[in-house]
C-alpha cells in the first residue's frame, strides 16, 4: 500500500483489497470460459473504467477472444448519474452473428447499459452479455439483466482498480470508499 499512500489518504477504508479482485476475476474467467465453450466472444471493453478489470478478465478466459472498445458517458465529473448518455467512440468491426461481452466497471443505476444494451440490440448480434466487475442492486433504476459480476457492493461511492473520482484514482491497485469530503463541495 505505501507505494500509493498520498491517493490512500482520501479513502474512508479499502472495501476490496487487490488479491480478493484477483481471486474474483479468476473465477469470473473460468466460468465464461465454460459458458462460451466453442464460441469466440467479442469481448467489448467500456473506457476507460473497465480497463484494469478486463485487462486482467480477458487473460483468464481460455478461449479465442477479440478485443473492441467503447466509450460511453453519463457521468461528468458528479458522483450522481446525469441520466444523458453518450457514445464517445464506437466499436470498428461489424458486430452481426458474434457473441458479445461487455465488460463494464460497475452497474449503478443501470441506465448507462440499459441505453447500450438497445443501441447493440440493433445490429443483429448472436447474443449480448454483461460482465460487470461490480454491481449496485440497491441503486437500480431501470430493469437490466445482468449475467456476471464479481462483487455486489452497498450504496457508497467507490474509486480503485479502475474507477475514478473525476478522473483520478483509477490506478489505485485496491477498491475503497472515497470519503465523502472529497466530493461534499461539488455542485
Ligand atoms: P449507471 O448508468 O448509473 O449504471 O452508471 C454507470 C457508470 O457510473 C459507471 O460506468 C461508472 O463510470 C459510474 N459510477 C457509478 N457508481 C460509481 C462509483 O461508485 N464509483 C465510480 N464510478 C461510478
Ligand atoms: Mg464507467
Amino acid at each position: 500500500m505505501d507505494t500509493n499512500a498520498k491517493l490512500y489518504q482520501d479513502l474512508e477504508r479499502v472495501l476490496i483489497t487487490r488479491e480478493e479482485i484477483h481471486e474474483a476475476v479468476k473465477k469470473l474467467g473460468q466460468q465464461i470460459t465454460k459458458d462460451y465453450a466453442g464460441k469466440e466472444p467479442l469481448m467489448v471493453c467500456i473506457l476507460k473504467g473497465a480497463v484494469m478489470f478486463y485487462n486482467d478478465l480477458i487473460r483468464e478466459i481460455d478461449l479465442p477472444i477479440t478485443m473492441e472498445f467503447m466509450a460511453i458517458s453519463s457521468y461528468g465529473n458528479s458522483t450522481k448519474t446525469s441520466g444523458v448518455v453518450n457514445i464517445r467512440k464506437d466499436m470498428d468491426v461489424d458486430i452481426t452473428g458474434r457473441d458479445i461481452i461487455i465488460v463494464e466497471d460497475i452497474v449503478d443505476s443501470g441506465m448507462t447499459l440499459s441505453y447500450l444494451k438497445k443501441v447493440l440490440e440493433t445490429r443483429n448480434a448472436a447474443s449480448i452479455s454483461i460482465a460487470t466487475l461490480l454491481n449496485k442492486p440497491a441503486r437500480r433504476r431501470v430493469d437490466l439483466d445482468v449475467e456476471y459480476y464479481c462483487f455486489n457492493i452497498p450504496d457508497a461511492f467507490v474509486v480503485g482498480y479502475g474507477l475514478d473520482y473525476a478522473e483520478k484514482y483509477r490506478n489505485l491497485p485496491d477498491i475503497g470508499v472515497l470519503h465523502p469530503r472529497i466530493y461534499t463541495n461539488e455542485t
